[in-house]
Formats: C-alpha cells, structure tokens, sequence
C-alpha cells in the first residue's frame, strides 16, 4: 500500500470527550479515516463506540475536541447535515420503521431533504436497483418493513445510507444479526464501496473479522483510544485484546466435562412442528449435556426454541420435561417446569429498558426473593451485583436505569436474569451477541458450569465455531428439518458449513 505517505485523511477526530450527567462515555478519542479504507473501532462493551459514531453521524454533540471534514473543522448539528457531508449511519439498533415499506424507509428522509416529492414510481425503481446491488432481488420495494427478519431489515437501513451520495459509510456492529454466508454478502458490499473510494468505519466484536477486511483499526478502552489508526496487518490478535482489555485472557474455551453414562434425559421433544417453519424435530437433552443447533438464519433454529419454551404454539409434537409433557404454546407451563429462555432479540423479547438493572436480573426469581410476601431489593441489588461483577459489566450499579447501558452490556444482564435463577433446561439464543471477547470467556464458563451442575442446555449461535467450542452434540438445522446429528467431537466448522448448505440447497 502507498497511504504511508501522505495520506488523505478524510475524517480526523481529535480529543473528542462526551458526557451522559456524571458518567463520561468518551475521553479522548483520536482516530483518522482515509478515503478507501476499511477502519475498524475496536473496544468492550461499553467502552464508547456507539457514542463516537453517534456523534459522527449528528445524533450527540460532543462536548469537546474537534472534528474535522476533509481537512476543515465542522460542527455536525444532525443526521441531516450529516448526510450533506456525506456520513451515513447503519445504527447497532436498527432504525427501521416496521409499519412502512421497504421503498418508504429507504426514500422518506429524501423527500424532506430536497423540499421535493419523489414519485412512487421512482422509489420502487431505485429500490429494487438497490437491492439488486445488496444481493436481494427478491426483497420487493412494497414489502412491509415489520415483516422482515431482522438480517433483512439491516438490508433495508444499508440501502437508505447508499441511496445517498455518501463518502463514508458508518456501521456498528452490522454482523451481530446476521450468519456466515450474510457476513460474506455484507462483505462484498464493503469491497464494493472501498472500490468507489468510500470509506467504512467497521465496528465488530468478532476478531476474525477485522483481519479479514480491516485495513487500520483504532481500539477504545473506557472511553479513551489506546491505540489510534493501527495497521490491521502488523497487529497481533493477542495486542488487540490485551489492549481492549488490559490484560492477557486467551481466546479459548473451556474444557468439557463428559457426562455421567446415567445422566437423566431431562428435556425430550417430539415431531415438534410448527406449521410452514419447521416439521418434525425430534431431540433430546440430559442433564449436564450442552446441545447446540447450527444453521443459517431463517433455518427455523430460533423458531425451535421458542416453540419448546411456548412462546410459540406447536402444531403438532410435544415437549417433555422429566417425562411430564408441557402445555402447548405456554410459557408459564415451561416456567413451571423450570425451563427458561435467554432470547435472540433483547430488546423485544425480554428488558423493561425503564426499570433499574436488578429488576431486569432478577425478573424470573421473583418469588425466590420474596420475603414473607414483601420483595427483599437489598438481596436483588446484591446478587444482581455479584453476576454484573462476574460477567465484567462496569461500573457495577444494579440501581442504573438498564436504557443507558451499551448494547452488550444489556446483551449480558438478559444473561445474568438465567445465571442467576439457574433452571433445569436452559435455552440459550445467541447467547454471545454483542458481546466483547473478555466477556464471552466468563459466559462460557457459567455455561460449561451450569451444565457440569446439571443443567440441560440447548444453544443456538450464528457462530459455528461458538456451537462447537460448546457443545456436545449438534444437530444441524435447514429448511425447518434437522438434517443431521454429530457429536461435536466429530466435526468441524467445515463439515457444518457443508451440511448447513447442502441442506439449505435441497
Ligand atoms: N443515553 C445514555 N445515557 C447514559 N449513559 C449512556 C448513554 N448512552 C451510552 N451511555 C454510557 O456510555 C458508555 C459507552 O456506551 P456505548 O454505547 O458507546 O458503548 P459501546 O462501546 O458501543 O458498547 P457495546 O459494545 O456494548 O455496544 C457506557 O458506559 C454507557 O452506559
Ligand atoms: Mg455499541
């Protein structure tokens, strides 16, 4: 590469400090982004990168430091200047608007900015030319937004940033919602842009990403960057997370214990079905085994689960726990019988982001905390602040309105909720989503600790490696069928890929 020169900077950033009331999330950031390059902003969860983009793309004002635009210092007042300068923003929580089109959500913001009305007709034109160029054709410009899955809708938030002539493109944490062959479409779609001379700012927690398509990185560790415009190349994954984290953990998991010969099959499902989504699923799991699912999204996995806890209603098949059956498409059923569910979507499916934190931990245990009838908050805040120390989430306040934390950290206390009451069967979503590598050692040690405990644990994860690394079994998951079943000692990540597509093909 020639950059080392003189190269272009087409955004530089310098000392930039932010403040939410008394918490500081920025500190002093420095970064510089060149025409091209891909930039990855690396850091844990809750180190400042949503807040750093928001301010690039107008959403915060920062406080202090200064941003300068192709050499020339600029005050972004909004996401509309934003976007005259040529900044357009993938948020890590999508933007979407459900209730509209997927040409309304990509031409909407236009019409306002021009004082002008785009025709119908126009819109759906440069939709579908837009989707052509992401690699969905079959998204149709008059599709409801709501009815997308969420890999799908950040199809739709990609396309409202390239409708516009933009210059650097931001994205935060786009992979989170998305499987292998997705990342690879999302990929190209970065290769193209970098091609035209676009600039994108990467945000991601899964390493080999960065070394596949970063070319400089910038890591931020509580709020401060520790190490500006680094050369992907010549740094090593062991620096990356010692200087995301301080320290030297390794990237690993922990070792499996066997299971006992007579260990109890604890949950048993058979030809669960749920009509159009998935048919005929037979599994089991004992106590103390650790069963994963792989497959792509929109394989039905996740449907699965939320079917065996009743969140769903089965159309035929049934669930058992200890040998009694569970009432169809009842959640309190499956929570009498001790199961629970940490879900895929936190923010739909589980917080009351209004609430303090130990609220939200201790939701399911309410009756363990009950004293006499009267709720003892004090033991909530205390074992609440145990596993908020465990599971690294700082500064560790259970009384924090559970809204202000980052993304990850609300990722870890939906954890923390099932860590907490531990269950009988626990059914994992995604368990890792969005959250930072530091993080995920200590999640998949309560995991393999739950289980050496006795617990049955069902797991789905977009990561093949994560269903491996965890898992005693696999069953591979496409097209609503379980394809196949391997122990997890007798395959690898391509032997899944390979399954996981060839399914998906037939
Ligand atoms: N609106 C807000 N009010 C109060 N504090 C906030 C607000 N937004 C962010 N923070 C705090 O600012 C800090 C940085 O948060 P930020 O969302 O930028 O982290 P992040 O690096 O994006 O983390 P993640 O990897 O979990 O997404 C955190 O301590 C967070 O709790
Ligand atoms: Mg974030």
């Amino acid at each position: 590469m020639i950059e080392d020169d003189h190269p272009v900077s087409l955004l530089e950033v310098r000392g930039l400090i932010k403040s939410f009331g008394a918490a500081r999330a920025l500190k002093g950031v420095d970064l510089d982004v060149h025409a091209g390059e891909v930039h990855c902003v690396l850091g844990q969860n809750g180190a400042g990168k949503s807040t750093l983009i928001k301010t690039l793309s107008g959403a915060h004002q920062p406080d202090e430091g200064e941003i300068r635009w192709n050499g020339e210092a600029v005050t972004i007042a909004n996401p509309v200047a934003a976007l005259e300068l040529g900044i357009a923003t993938m948020y890590q929580e999508l933007d979407v608007v459900g209730g509209l089109s997927i040409a309304e959500n990509i031409f909407l913001g236009h019409e306002l900015a021009r004082g002008g009305v785009i025709s119908r007709r126009e819109a759906a034109k440069r939709t579908r030319e837009l989707m052509q160029r992401l690699g969905h054709p079959d998204l149709s410009p008059s599709r409801e937004v709501g009815t997308l899955s969420p890999a799908n809708q950040q199809i739709v938030s990609m396309a409202r940033a390239l409708s516009h002539d933009i210059k650097l493109m931001i994205m935060d944490e786009p992979s989170a919602v998305l499987d292998s062959e997705e990342v690879n479409n999302l990929f190209r779609v970065v290769e193209e842009l970098t091609n035209q001379g676009i600039a994108v700012i990467y945000i991601s927690h899964r390493l080999e990403e960065i070394e596949r398509i970063g070319d400089r990185l910038t890591v931020l560790k509580d709020g401060a960057s520790v190490g500006s415009n680094l050369q992907v190349s010549q740094t090593p994954t062991r620096e990356l997370i010692s200087l995301m984290t301080g320290t030297d953990i390794e990237h690993a998991f922990p070792p499996r214990v066997p299971i006992a010969d007579d260990a109890p099959v604890v949950l048993e499902v058979e030809n669960l079905t749920l009509a159009g989504v998935f048919e005929g699923v037979d599994l089991s799991v004992r106590a103390g085994e650790v069963v994963g699912l792989a497959g792509l999204v929109g394989s039905g996995r996740s449907e699965i689960l939320e079917t065996i806890y009743g969140h769903r209603k089965a159309t035929a098949g049934s669930v058992k726990v200890n040998g009694k059956k569970l009432k169809p498409g009842s959640v309190s059923s499956a929570v009498s019988a001790d199961v629970g569910l940490s879900p895929e979507e936190r923010k739909s499916q589980g917080l009351l982001l209004e609430e303090p934190i130990y609220r939200n931990a201790t939701l399911s245990t309410f009756t363990r905390f009950a004293k006499a009838g009267l709720l003892d908050e004090a033991a909530e805040r205390r074992a609440t602040e145990e596993q908020m120390k465990a599971l690294e989430l700082r500064p560790a306040e259970p009384n924090r309105i559970t809204r202000t934390l980052s993304g990850g950290n609300q990722q870890k206390i939906m954890l923390a909720r099932w860590l907490i009451h531990g269950t009988e069967v626990l059914i994992l979503d995604e368990p890792t989503r969005g959250v930072d590598v530091g993080a995920r050692q200590e999640i998949y040690r309560l995991i393999r600790d739950l289980a050496e405990a006795g617990t049955a644990i069902l797991i789905v994860s977009s990561e093949i490696e994560e269903v491996l690394g965890l898992a005693d079994r696999t069953l591979i998951i496409a097209d609503g069928h379980v394809l196949a079943e391997r122990s997890t000692a007798d395959i690898d990540e391509h032997g899944v890929l390979d399954l996981v597509m060839k399914g998906s093909a037939a």
